[in-house]
This record gives structure tokens, sequence and C-alpha cells, in this order.
């Protein structure tokens, strides 16, 4: 079944007609500022795309790791992986989960098989983890922007591996964490993979670019798996000049900071203080299913595309650009009180 996920303006416009080009889309926790695109040379276009060994230099730089391999998009990546690990452990049949959380990694697993033990706001206590098993973590999640420290993931890597099991970190937020809580550098040739989503920092979402980090044995694993052109070289070509691009990166996270906090302070002046997220992305909780749909609704009638959570009872806000500011204030200011 497909799952909802922000990003559907096309949808959208056509439930509320309101024609595209007149929406301010805030559904995603895409950057709204990206890396200003390099010209490509034309024989870049012309070749089938090749084995980059400047992106893989580019990518250890940028995440401060020795093995990567650059995917389709980490969503590439999280489909494939059931499967391949259950070739590898034919006993692991429990995976632990998020229940609030992109919804894509529940999908793959339980499309696998796999029987799905949610966690909530804290991880699983350490005793409950079965032998076998597998244990997903988005850090920070999308869309709480619950964070755990590489501290506490250290032990959870270590239990993890006592247990012949799996360890899935999901870092396609990592990027704008102060200080960086990585764990990219700590795999420590156990199965611990890590997952990094190019197009969200980099405001980059549609070159489809992702990356894992992982040992060798599973790198080779999932290469022999994806096979070849994976990426094409016009985004390996970007995509390269971004991750080297140190003075854009440190202006991207003061820019998406401040935004922050502007987006915070606006949101607190139509809601309560139960609001989280990152840099790039803010979720208000509601906790109340009409009055989020109700909002929801409401801002999409003016044109302003949220992402309503999958439970429905919270709306997850994208940071505007400081040009958008005026229009998201206006229109939240239009909305009647909840009745
Ligand atoms: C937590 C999380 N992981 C992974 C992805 C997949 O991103 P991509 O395939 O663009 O790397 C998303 C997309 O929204 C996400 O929110």
């Amino acid at each position: 079944m497909a799952l909802t996920h922000g990003g559907q303006l096309r949808k959208v416009s056509e439930q509320y007609h309101i024609p595209v080009d007149e929406w301010l889309d805030l559904s995603t926790g895409i950057a709204p500022f990206s890396y200003p695109v390099p010209a490509i040379p034309q024989i870049i276009w012309q070749q089938l795309p090749q084995y980059s060994p400047e992106l893989l230099t580019a990518a250890k730089q940028y995440y401060h790791c020795d093995n990567v391999l650059v995917s389709n998009g980490s969503q590439a990546i999280i489909s494939i992986l059931p499967t391949l690990w259950q070739k590898q452990n034919r006993k692991s049949t429990q995976v632990y989960l998020p229940f609030k959380g992109y919804k894509e990694h529940a999908q793959a697993w339980g499309n696998a098989g796999f029987e799905v033990h949610w966690y909530y706001d804290e991880l699983p206590a350490l005793e409950q983890l079965t032998s076998n098993c597998v244990l997903v973590v988005i850090n920070p999640n999308n869309p709480t922007g619950k964070l755990f420290s590489r501290g506490t993931l250290t032990i959870y890597q270590r239990a993890v591996t006592e247990r012949q099991g799996l360890f899935i970190i999901d870092e396609a937020f990592m990027d704008v964490i102060t200080p960086n809580q990585s764990m990219s550098g700590y795999i420590n040739g156990n199965n611990t993979l890590v997952l990094k989503s190019f197009g969200k920092f980099f405001g980059l979402a549609g070159l489809r670019i992702g990356f894992i980090i992982a040992n060798q044995q599973w790198l080779t694993l999932l290469a022999e798996h994806l096979g070849p052109w994976q990426v094409n070289g016009p985004a390996q070509f970007i995509a390269v000049k971004a991750m080297q691009d140190a003075k854009w990166q440190a202006q991207q996270k003061e820019k998406l900071s401040q935004q922050r906090l502007a987006l915070k302070k606006l949101l607190l002046n139509y809601f309560g203080d139960d609001i989280n997220g990152t840099d790039l992305f803010l979720t208000v909780n509601l906790n109340n299913q009409s009055q989020a749909m109700y909002m929801y609704d409401s801002l999409c009638q003016q044109g302003v595309y949220v992402r309503l959570t999958d439970d429905q009872h919270s709306l997850r806000f994208g940071i505007p650009k400081p040009e958008d500011m005026e229009r998201l204030s206006n229109s939240l200011g239009q909305i009647r009180l909840f009745p």
C-alpha cells in the first residue's frame, strides 16, 4: 500500500482547486534554500554515470566515515534491507520500530513478514530486545524531533550486537544537529547501518541521492543488489561540489537555525508550546485529531500546505523562507477559533 508523505502538492492542489504555483508548500522537511546548482559539463550528460571516487571521498569527509555506498536516495536502501538481512540471518523475525516516524521502515519490514514491536518516545528497554532482533532508530526522529545521544545509541549497539541482531540508524535529518550525534564514525565492524539522506539539508531532494554507511561486507552486498547506474552523473557532480563546500554548509546551518527560531516564535502565537522538531521542520502537537484536521484543512483552503502527521494529531511545518513568513502568519491569523 502506498503511504502518505508530504510533497504531494499536485494531489492537494486538485483537491482544493488551487493552482499548484499559488501554494506555500511547507509539507516536507526539505530545506527551503537549495545548494546553487553549478554548470554541468556536457560530457557528464553524454556519458553513462560512472563509479565516482570523488563522490565517495567527499561523502567520507562530509560524514566522517570510512565505508560508504551511494544510492538513489536512502529510501532505495530502506526498501531492500529486510530481504537482504533475512538471507543473512534466517532466525531474525522481530523488528523494533518507532511508532511515530517515517513509516516506510515499518512498511518494508512488515512486507517481509517481520513481527513489528512499536516503541513510543523512548527506546525499548534493553532487556526487552530479543535474540537476532532488528532495531530501527530514526535520529533525530521525523516528525517528533526526538534525538538520542551517541552515548545512548552505543549502548544499544552493543546490546544488538550481543544478540546477533541488526541496528539501523536513519540519520536523514542529522546534518543540522549540533553537537553532532551521528553514529557514522562508530559502526565498528558491527551489524550497524547508518542511512543518510542528501536532499534534505542541501535542499535538493529532486536529485535523489542517499548514502549508507556500513561495514564492507554489507556495502558489497548492497552494491550487488542495487546494480549499476543507481545515481545519474549530473546528480553525482552536484553532490561532490555541495559536500565539499564547507562555507555554504555553515551558512545554510545558520540560515536554517534562524528561520526555525522565527517559525517557532510565530507558531507560539497560535498554538500551545508543545512544539518540537529540528532546524528542518517543527511539529505542533495538538493532541486532538479533530483540531489538527481542522487546522490542516483551514490552511489548505488558503493555499498553505503543511503535513498532517500519520496519527492526525499534529501538524508538521517545513521551515519557511523569510519572504514566506508573512503569508504564513496571515493564513494562521485568518483561521477562526476551533469550534
Ligand atoms: C526519516 C526519513 N528517512 C528517509 C527518508 C527518505 O529520504 P531520501 O530517499 O530522499 O533519502 C525520509 C524522507 O522523507 C525520511 O523522512
